[in-house]
C-alpha cells in the first residue's frame, strides 16, 4: 500500500492549504522532514550544497539519482521529486524521456522536475506522455545562471513579465502539476499562481504562491556562504557544529575523551555495544 502523497494530490491542492516543500539530499535528513512536508525536491542544487560546485551544473543523471536512492529510503509518506541536472534533457525530447525513465525507474520517486517555459514543453509534454509526472522550473533558473550573467530577479520589465507568463501557460499547458517560480518580482508570481490552474511552488518568489520551498542547508542554518535575501533561516546548525567540534578537539587534547563509558572492558557488560 502505497501512503506517499501523489502529484495528483499536490495538484489537487491548487489555491487550498500552502503545499510545504524542502530539498532533501540525504537519508538522515529526509527521515527527519518527512513528518513536516508534503513534498521533498532532490534539487540539483545538492551540487552546490553538498559536493561543493560553484553552480548546479556540477549535477550529473548519477548524481541525482544516487541522492534520489538515499531520500527515497529515508521518506514513506512525502511526494518525492528528482531535478533532471543540466545537459540531460535541453537537447530533445527523446533525451529527456530516456533521462526521466532512468531517474524514475532507479529512484522510485514520484515526478521529476526541469527548468525551462516554452523552450522546454516539448520536453515537458512527451515525459508526461511516458506516463511521468513532470514540475517544471520558471524565473530564475539556475542552470542558466552563466549565460544569464549572474543571480538575477526576473520580472521587472514589462517584456519580462510578458515571457514569465508565457514561460508559466507553456509549462502549464504541456501536462506539468505543477511549477516552481524561483527569484521572480513578488507581484508577478502572485498574478501568475492566479492565471494558471496548477500549484505555484515559490522560492523567491511570493506569498501568495500555493506552496514553498527552500534549500533545506540554508533554512537550518549549515550553508558557509553568502544566502540570498529570500532564505530565512530557522536554525544555526553552522554554530551547533562549530561548537561540538570545538568541544570534542579540547576533550582529545586534554584525554577527557573517551571518558569510562565509551571504552570496553575485557568481561562483556550488559551496556556494551
Ligand atoms: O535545486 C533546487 O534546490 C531547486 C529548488 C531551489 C527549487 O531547484
Ligand atoms: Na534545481
Amino acid at each position: 500500500t502505497d501512503i506517499r502523497i501523489s502529484t495528483e494530490a499536490i495538484r489537487r491542492r491548487k489555491a487550498g492549504t500552502p503545499i510545504v516543500c524542502l530539498t532533501a539530499y540525504t537519508y538522515p535528513v529526509a527521515r527527519l522532514l518527512d513528518d513536516h512536508v508534503d513534498l521533498l525536491l532532490v534539487g540539483d542544487s545538492v551540487a552546490m550544497v553538498l559536493h561543493g560546485y560553484k553552480t548546479t551544473l556540477g549535477a550529473s543523471l548519477e548524481m541525482m539519482i544516487a541522492h534520489g536512492q538515499a531520500v527515497m529510503r529515508g521518506s514513506a509518506r512525502a511526494c518525492v521529486v528528482v531535478d533532471l541536472p543540466a545537459g540531460t534533457y535541453e537537447a530533445s525530447a527523446t533525451q529527456a524521456v530516456a533521462s526521466a525513465r532512468r531517474v524514475i525507474d532507479e529512484t522510485g520517486c514520484q515526478a521529476v522536475k526541469l527548468e525551462g517555459g516554452v523552450d522546454m514543453t516539448s520536453q515537458i509534454a512527451a515525459i508526461v506522455a511516458a506516463g511521468i509526472p513532470v514540475m517544471g522550473h520558471i524565473g530564475l533558473q539556475p542552470q542558466s545562471v552563466e549565460k544569464d550573467g549572474g543571480y538575477k530577479i526576473k520580472g521587472r520589465t514589462e517584456e519580462a513579465v510578458a515571457a514569465l507568463l508565457r514561460d508559466a501557460l507553456a509549462v502549464e499547458n504541456a501536462g506539468a502539476f505543477s511549477v516552481v517560480i524561483e527569484g521572480t518580482v513578488e507581484a508577478v508570481a502572485a498574478d501568475i499562481t492566479r492565471r494558471i490552474a496548477i500549484p505555484t511552488i515559490g522560492i523567491g518568489a511570493s506569498g501568495d504562491c500555493d506552496g514553498q520551498i527552500l534549500v533545506i542547508d540554508d533554512m537550518v542554518g549549515l550553508t558557509v556562504d553568502r544566502v540570498p535575501k529570500f532564505v530565512k533561516e530557522y536554525a544555526d546548525l553552522r554554530s551547533v557544529i562549530s561548537h561540538a567540534a570545538e568541544t570534542y578537539a579540547a576533550e582529545v587534547r586534554s584525554r577527557t575523551f573517551p571518558g569510562p563509558g565509551h571504552v570496553f572492558s575485557a568481561t562483556k557488560s550488559r551496556d556494551d555495544a
